[in-house]
C-alpha cells in the first residue's frame, strides 16, 4: 500500500469495476489504467473526455517539453502509451475496442476516439498485458547480466509490428559500440546546453515532493550523478561527461538494446509509436524484463538520422531502450483519472 498521496492512482483494483454501471461509468473506470502509462519526464500530457460509449483522448500541450521535444513528437507518443493501456483495459473487462486516430483534422489535439465495442472474452495474451500494467516501471537501476528469456525477442518485434511500428535489436558488437558512442556524444551535447538542463531540472523532484508528476529521486539510478546532485545542481552544472560515460557503458553491455521506429514521421505515426512502445514494455514486463531509455541521439535533431543509418533500417527512430532484469521499484507519481477528465459540453 502506497502512503504518498501522489501514488494513489496505483491502488486501482479491478474489484471496483462497475459491472452494472453505464458504458460511461465503465470507461471512466478503465481510464484508471490509462493514467498508469509511461510518459516523457512523467509529464502525463493527456486529457480524456467520456461521452456515452466513447472516450476522446486529447494532447495537453501545456505539458510540452519545448527544448527536448519541440515538435511534441514524444508528447504524442506518451499519449499513445496511455491509449494502449486504455485498450488493454477494454479487452480485459470484456470488450473489443474500435479506435480511430486523429479523427478530426481540424483539431490536431484530438488524438483518438475510442469506442467501447461488442462484448468479447480476452485472450490469455491480453490478460497477461493487463496484469503487467501495475507492475511496469522505467528501471534505471543496474541490470543483471542474465540474457533475455528465450523467445522474447521475436515477441517484442511482433508487439511493435502489431501497432504499425518496427523494433530492431542492436546485437552486433560493432553496431552496439557505434550506437553507444552516439548516445554518449548526444548526451554531452545536451548537457552543455543550459536550456536542456533547466528543462530537465524542472521535472526532477525529491522523494518527499508531493507533485503528481515528474521524476522522484527514487526513480533515478542511485549511483547516478543526477540523483545525488538534485535539481539545483542539474540546473547549474554540466554533468554531461559523467552521465555520457555511464550511459555509454549501459548501452554497450545491457542484455538487450533496441530501437523502435515508424516508417513515417508525422503525428499519426507518433501516436502509433507510443502504442507500440507501451505494448513492447508491457510484453517485456510479462517475462519480468524491465526497460530504460537512451533517447539522446533521437532528441538531438541533427543526430537522429544517424541512428537509422547505423542500424541499417529505413524510416524514423523514436526510442532507444535497454532491456534486462533489474530490482523491484516503487511507482512514480500520477495524476488520477478524475484529474485528467474534461467534462463534455452538454
Ligand atoms: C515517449 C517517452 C520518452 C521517454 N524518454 C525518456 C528518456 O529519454 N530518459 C528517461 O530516463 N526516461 C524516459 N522516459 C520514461 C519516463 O521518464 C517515465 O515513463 C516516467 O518518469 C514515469 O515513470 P514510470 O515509467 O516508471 O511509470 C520516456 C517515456 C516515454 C513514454
Amino acid at each position: 500500500m502506497q502512503t504518498n498521496p501522489n501514488r494513489t492512482a496505483w491502488e486501482v483494483s479491478e474489484d471496483d469495476y462497475p459491472r452494472l454501471g453505464t458504458p460511461a461509468d465503465k470507461l471512466r473506470f478503465m481510464l484508471r489504467y490509462a493514467v498508469l502509462a509511461p510518459s516523457n519526464r512523467n509529464s502525463q500530457p493527456w486529457l480524456f473526455k467520456v461521452r456515452g460509449r466513447t472516450v476522446e483522448l486529447y494532447a495537453d500541450r501545456t505539458r510540452s517539453l519545448r527544448v527536448t521535444d519541440p515538435a511534441d513528437r514524444q508528447l504524442l507518443m506518451s499519449c499513445g502509451c496511455a491509449l494502449f493501456h486504455l485498450r488493454v483495459a477494454m479487452w480485459h473487462f470484456g470488450h473489443l475496442d474500435s479506435t480511430v486516430l486523429l479523427p478530426a483534422p481540424e483539431d490536431p489535439d484530438l488524438l483518438a476516439r475510442v469506442t467501447l465495442g461488442e462484448e468479447d472474452s480476452p485472450t490469455s495474451q491480453q490478460e497477461a498485458l493487463f496484469a503487467a500494467i501495475p507492475k511496469r516501471r522505467t528501471n534505471r537501476q543496474h541490470f543483471l547480466d542474465d540474457p533475455l528469456p528465450e523467445g522474447l525477442k521475436p515477441e517484442l518485434v511482433k508487439a511493435a509490428a502489431r501497432e504499425q511500428a518496427w523494433l530492431l535489436f542492436v546485437d552486433g558488437r560493432q553496431q552496439r559500440n557505434a550506437i553507444a558512442d552516439l548516445i554518449a556524444e548526444a548526451e554531452r551535447l545536451q548537457w552543455a546546453d543550459k536550456h536542456f538542463r533547466l528543462e530537465l531540472a524542472s521535472w526532477l523532484h525529491s522523494n518527499h515532493d508531493t507533485a503528481p508528476d515528474g521524476i522522484p529521486n527514487s526513480a533515478q539510478n542511485t549511483g547516478d550523478l543526477l540523483s545525488v546532485a538534485g535539481p539545483n545542481v542539474v540546473r547549474s552544472f554540466d554533468l554531461g561527461e559523467g552521465q555520457a560515460a555511464k550511459d555509454r557503458d549501459i548501452a554497450a553491455y545491457s542484455p538487450g538494446l533496441v530501437v523502435l521506429g515508424t516508417d513515417k514521421d508525422e503525428p499519426c505515426a507518433w501516436v502509433q509509436a507510443g502504442q507500440a512502445l507501451a505494448r513492447v514494455l508491457l510484453r517485456a514486463r510479462v517475462d519480468g524484463v524491465s526497460a530504460s531509455y537512451l533517447d539522446h541521439p533521437i532528441e538531438v535533431a541533427a543526430m537522429r538520422p544517424k541512428v537509422t543509418e547505423l542500424i541499417g533500417h529505413g524510416g524514423h527512430a523514436h526510442i532507444i531502450l535497454r532491456l534486462g532484469f533489474g530490482p523491484n521499484l516503487n511507482p512514480t507519481p500520477r495524476r488520477t483519472a478524475a484529474e485528467v477528465l474534461i467534462r463534455p459540453e452538454s
